[in-house]
């Protein structure tokens, strides 16, 4: 017999349907509302068939853990990956074991001691989910996704992206034998990004037009072809992506942080990780949740919008920002983040071209390093913290989510001083312009002399190292 192990609801009407009965776009054909999957053991309000005791289809928390760090030192490539390690609770495929994988997750969760500082906190980590395989946090989402559509015997798939779920979606299709096509808006994404989806084999089309005019061509193809659509709209995409809050926990031998701060685009990220919070401590892994806070760009910043606004009302924005990764004006899942913050009391958040550069500088400064749409986590950090919304005893965790070397083009321009125009330049008051003159370090171009070299040299070593 075949016993389905989990189903989808929407999260807008709270129709629930069997895996099979869900349309090519993903959305509730009632209301258009974007789904969740739902299993018997994690649904307490809108129990599909769940049986009276969700304990009793599960082991208990202990021997859970047991498990997941048992599997540490076996050498079954799922058991390697930090996503399939925690597979008793994202059971959606048929096979687990033959899963998609690149040992994707086991990301370092690393301490920020000079950031924390400068915002104010004792104690301020990162789980750098840049150090994945293909260099961001889309390879724990994709691995699951992907291995859907594997196993249900798709030979296309595809995604519309301002860069990095394309390169995973390219690097794990190639991996399963699968065709991709990439959509991604002309211009306005990082090179090291589009080089990836080529380097893996994907179809890419680059569309004139933006992050949301790409998904509303997508979303006409995928009802038109067997095309499986890998955007973050499809609900296993977020099963993946909640496994770096058990990671995080584990790393912290089971102890939650008072506030995870997450960088918020087309805002699927941070509806993940709130499910896994909230997954985990139903069945008792963690006896309390964390406040979950979203950052986004000022320039791209309707979820900012929507939180301020005392009506509660969305309106989609054109989003401009150098965090091209961010650049997303009409988010998919917004009510999904919206959820999150409302149900485990975070907060949201914009913050400046000018204050993510500085921000990228600083965790580069700490040996780090992460892409501009990750540093805004500590951009908004500094602002929640002088609010007066995080205190300075609370345990912080930034989400991290992109790889430095993504958009290392941002980088250079930033270390020459050519990244800002003279308007954002006459913008920062003469204590940011030292914060920034001393992060700068652009290279130092000189005759292949060694007076002048070791003079050069000396002058640097004379200076004081910042604090
Ligand atoms: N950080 C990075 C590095 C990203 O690539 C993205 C999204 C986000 C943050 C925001 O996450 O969308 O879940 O809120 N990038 C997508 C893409 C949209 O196509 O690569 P989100």
């Amino acid at each position: 017999m075949n016993v389905a192990t989990h189903h989808l609801r929407c999260t807008e009407c709270a129709a629930v349907i069997t895996k099979d009965d869900v349309s090519s776009n993903f959305r509730c054909p009632q209301c258009n509302g974007l789904y969740e999957v739902v299993y018997a053991w994690s649904d307490v309000k809108h129990p599909p068939n769940a049986p009276a005791d969700p304990a009793s289809l599960l082991p208990n928390p202990s021997a859970l853990r047991w498990l997941w760090q048992e599997r540490r030192s076996s050498s079954l490539a799922v058991d390697q990956s930090g996503v399939w390690r925690f597979r008793d609770l994202l059971p959606i495929v048929e096979d687990p074991e033959k899963a998609v994988t690149l040992r994707e997750g086991n990301t370092p969760l690393y301490d920020l001691p000079r950031c924390a500082k400068g915002a104010g906190i004792d104690w301020l980590l990162a789980k750098h989910q840049g150090m994945n395989p293909t260099g961001s946090f889309k390879d724990t989402g994709m691995t699951a996704a992907l291995s859907v559509a594997a196993q249900r015997g798709f030979e296309w798939v595809a995604c519309a992206s301002t860069g990095n779920t394309s390169a995973a979606m390219a690097a794990y299709a190639a991996r399963a034998g699968l065709r991709s096509i990439v959509f991604i808006p002309e211009g306005k994404i990082a090179w090291g990004k589009l080089s990836q989806a080529m380097d893996y084999g994907a179809l890419t089309i680059q569309l004139k037009t933006d992050f949301d005019g790409c998904v509303k061509i997508l979303g006409e193809l995928v009802q038109k072809f067997p095309i499986y659509l890998l955007n973050s709209v499809n609900p296993y995409r977020l099963e993946g992506q909640k496994t770096p809050a058990f990671e995080m926990v584990e790393q912290m031998d089971w102890q939650v942080p008072e506030h995870i701060v997450v960088p918020g685009g087309n805002l699927a990220n941070s509806a993940a990780l709130g499910k896994g919070f909230v997954e985990m401590h139903q069945l008792g892994l963690i006896p309390r949740l964390p406040k979950i806070s979203v950052i986004q760009a000022e320039g791209a910043n309707p979820l900012y919008r929507w939180f301020i606004d005392s009506n509660r009302v969305m309106k989609p924005v054109t989003a401009d920002t150098r965090a091209t990764a961010i650049r997303i004006g009409n988010p998919a899942s917004w009510r999904k983040a919206a959820a999150v913050i409302d149900e485990l009391g975070g907060w949201c958040e914009q913050v400046s071209e000018q204050e993510i550069a500085l921000a990228k500088a600083e965790i580069g400064a700490e040996g780090v390093g992460c892409e501009p749409a990750s540093s805004v986590t500590l951009a908004g950090l500094k602002k929640l913290v002088a609010l007066g919304k995080i205190t300075r005893e609370e345990r912080v965790v930034l989400i991290l989510t992109g790889h430095t070397l993504k958009d290392s083009q941002y980088t250079i321009d930033y270390h020459r001083n050519e990244l800002f125009t003279a308007a954002e330049t006459a913008q920062l008051t003469p204590a940011q312009v030292a914060q920034h003159a001393a992060l700068r370090k652009p290279p130092i171009v000189l005759e292949a002399d060694s007076t002048l070299v070791i003079r050069t040299l000396e002058s640097h070593m004379n200076q004081p190292q910042p604090a």
